[in-house]
């Protein structure tokens, strides 16, 4: 039995398996650049995160109606539940489908098909977290903000992703202040392959309440800290820093030394279907490249659910 677990960094495109993208793409009329699942799958070899996304943003020109997006929430969460996964905070690019004429409804109300329903049939609870590209414009988080404004009772916050250098926090600021007065709760990538200074801009600027991935706070004695002393959690993704090359190897992972630290750190999978297993698979690949006991592999899934927006969440509707 996996143990059960909270997973509070996962991009539902990221979950786009080859099988899926080619019955997708043959639904839908679109033709893919790549022969078969085979030829897709080797081109799964990244050099950074710039180069994976390039290949995530192509592969999204496959989901195009309510359907479509409804089937792969579905297909994440079937596979997530047999992994121990019993809550997710899922998140969704809303502009990289707009760009593509696939409007704001269609993508959240396909989604909702399959969240909304989700505790019965997988046995997982789910949040929905909007993602704003760090690299469009801040007009265009501002405008992407407002096109979801009908569907924010299926909306519980913010997110900030994509290509992280040379996209500061900071950019972001009035989205973020709109984002808040709104109710919504606010998380952001930060210091997966930007600078611990944009973690610090994160926390100070945009109020965020969980910092997504994190790992370069090691960089900074102060800002660790600060992390540890305000009970921040970080969402580590610890296959997916071995297939952007943020850490050379799985055993050179700096989560053990994190724990030791007593930042609260937890485990997700990202993108799994890019980088190689879902959340049960990222346990069993810590516990195996790091040695973690499984005293330390409860205390990751016990921080899964302090670090989840469920509880603040049912605390909120009770008061
Ligand atoms: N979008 C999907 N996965 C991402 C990641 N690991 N970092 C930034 N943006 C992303
Ligand atoms: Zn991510």
């Amino acid at each position: 039995m996996p143990i059960p677990k909270a997973e509070l960094h996962l991009h539902i495109e990221g979950t786009l398996e080859p099988e899926l993208a080619f019955a997708l793409a043959a639904r839908n009329g679109v033709e893919l650049p790549y022969a078969d699942t085979e030829e897709l799958r080797k081109a799964y070899l990244f050099e950074d995160l710039q180069t994976f996304l390039n290949l995530y943003y192509e592969l999204m020109a496959v989901l195009r109606t309510e359907r479509d997006f409804e089937d792969l929430a579905n297909a994440y969460l079937a596979r997530a539940a047999a992994q121990g996964v019993r809550h997710a905070e899922i998140f969704f690019d809303p502009q990289a489908h707009i760009a593509r004429g696939v409007d704001m409804g269609t993508v959240v109300e396909g989604l909702w098909r399959a969240l909304g329903s989700s505790e019965t049939n997988h046995g997982i609870s789910t949040r929905l977290i909007l993602c704003f590209l760090r690299d469009e414009s801040a007009e265009s988080a501002l405008e992407t903000l407002d096109a979801a404004k009908p569907y924010l009772d299926r909306i519980t916050g913010i997110g900030l992703d994509s290509a992280e250098v040379g996209h500061p926090p900071v950019k972001f600021r009035e989205v973020y202040e709109a984002a808040a007065a709104l109710g919504l709760r606010r998380v952001a990538h930060a210091g997966e392959e930007g600078p611990p200074a944009y973690i610090t801009e994160a926390l100070d600027i945009l109020g965020v309440e969980r910092v997504d991935h994190g790992l370069r706070c090691m960089e900074d004695e102060e800002l660790v800290a600060r992390l540890v002393r305000d009970r921040i959690p970080l969402t580590l993704c610890p296959l997916s820093n071995v297939r952007l090359r943020a850490v050379d190897v799985l055993a050179e992972h700096p989560l053990p030394a994190m724990l030791d630290a007593g930042l609260l750190c937890t485990v997700n999978s990202d993108d799994p279907a890019y980088f190689g297993g879902y959340a049960g698979d990222n346990f069993d690949a810590v516990r195996e490249a790091l040695g973690l006991t499984e005293e330390r592999l409860r205390e990751l899934a016990r921080n899964s659910f302090v670090a989840s927006f469920l509880e603040d969440d049912e605390d909120r509707r009770a008061r």
